[in-house]
């Protein structure tokens, strides 16, 4: 008789014949910086994430570091915002000071910057606004300066998550007439319009104050539209290849690793974060095995790399092993 149970007989043989691994050299760790002083505070929806300033953020990075978490990914929460989010391109804003400071302080620290818009805009669009709807087209310029100002700042890689069409050819040209051609790019190329992202507009202070992102992120219900984002992130030089969210979009996930020979990552969002954490601290589920279990499943999907507020917490149950 075929019996799948002898291989399952002891830790040992499940070991041997076990497929996928989550590792710590997998994880990405997201960080909210917010201009100011003195700044650390808890988002509620999201326990254990907070805002830090430059001058309160040392001892999170220094925990990031000694816990061997290869990189982080910044978001920037400036103090004025306006209708183009020009403070992007501040090379003194604060997602460029945080840059600097970072690779000053943790020189071996890899940093990513999230390339968009919608924290530094008074209305909490992607991009410029014209008649109600981004403007794609006026708004790659933009993502230009936007990107070149980060590249100035020091960064490791840049990771566009507005979701224009043609961001990817913009940004790499962008870097390459300037100098900056070992700058790699990781498109956030399949971004779904999804509820999941609820927490993270509350802890990056992004939300539309009209409308939603309907017209440039992607409906919940397309599967081989992810396929046709993805050909022309990849076309336009993307160099990784992320979906996002990462828990409902499994199936995106193992379509592009199937159909793409880059790396591919996957978002494991602020909602994902925040109904696990509920879940736990009401005693109904065993927050860490779902964490450890969640972040498998998208590894078994076929994600290279995982963007997680749950980063720390994995590093320090992946290192007491
Ligand atoms: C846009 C951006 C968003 C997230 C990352 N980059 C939010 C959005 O599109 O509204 C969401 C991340 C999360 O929910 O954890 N700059």
């Amino acid at each position: 008789m075929n019996r799948t149970r002898r291989l399952r007989k002891t830790e040992n043989i499940r070991r041997l014949v076990r497929e996928n691994k989550l590792t710590i050299d997998d994880l990405i760790y997201p960080l909210f910086i917010e201009e100011g002083e003195n700044i650390e505070t808890e988002i509620v929806s999201m326990p254990g994430i907070k805002r830090f300033s430059l001058d309160t953020i040392s001892k999170e990075l220094d925990e990031v570091v000694a816990l061997d978490i290869p990189a982080v990914l910044l978001f920037g929460i400036p103090s004025k915002k306006d209708a183009t989010g020009s403070e992007t391109w501040n090379d003194d804003g604060i997602m460029q000071q945080a840059v600097r400071f970072i690779k000053k302080s943790y020189p071996s620290l890899y940093v990513i910057t999230d390339v968009c818009f919608c924290e530094y805009t008074s209305h909490g669009h992607c991009g410029i606004i014209h008649d109600n709807d981004v403007d794609n087209d006026a708004t790659l310029p933009n993502i230009a300066k936007q990107v070149i100002s980060h590249a100035k700042a020091g960064v490791d890689m840049v990771a566009p998550s507005g979701m224009m069409d043609g961001m990817i050819a913009t940004i790499r040209e962008a870097l390459d007439n300037t100098g900056f051609t070992n700058i790699p790019i990781m498109s956030y190329a399949v971004k779904y319009s999804s509820a999941f992202y609820g927490p993270f507009r509350d802890a990056a202070d992004s939300a539309p104050t009209f409308g939603d992102r309907r017209t440039y992120q992607m409906d919940p219900s397309n599967r081989d539209e992810g396929l046709r984002e993805a050909t022309f992130d990849d076309q336009e030089g993307a160099d990784i290849l992320m979906v996002k969210p990462a828990l409902s979009y499994l199936d995106i996930i193992r379509d592009l690793k199937n159909n793409f020979d880059r790396p591919i990552a996957c978002y494991n969002v602020s909602g994902e974060y925040a109904m696990i954490k509920a879940a736990a601290a009401n005693g109904w589920i065993d927050g860490e095995r779902v964490m450890m279990e969640s972040l498998l499943s998208m590894k078994r999907a076929g994600a290279d790399i995982i963007i997680t507020y749950f980063a720390k917490e994995v590093a320090k149950v992946l290192s007491k092993k």
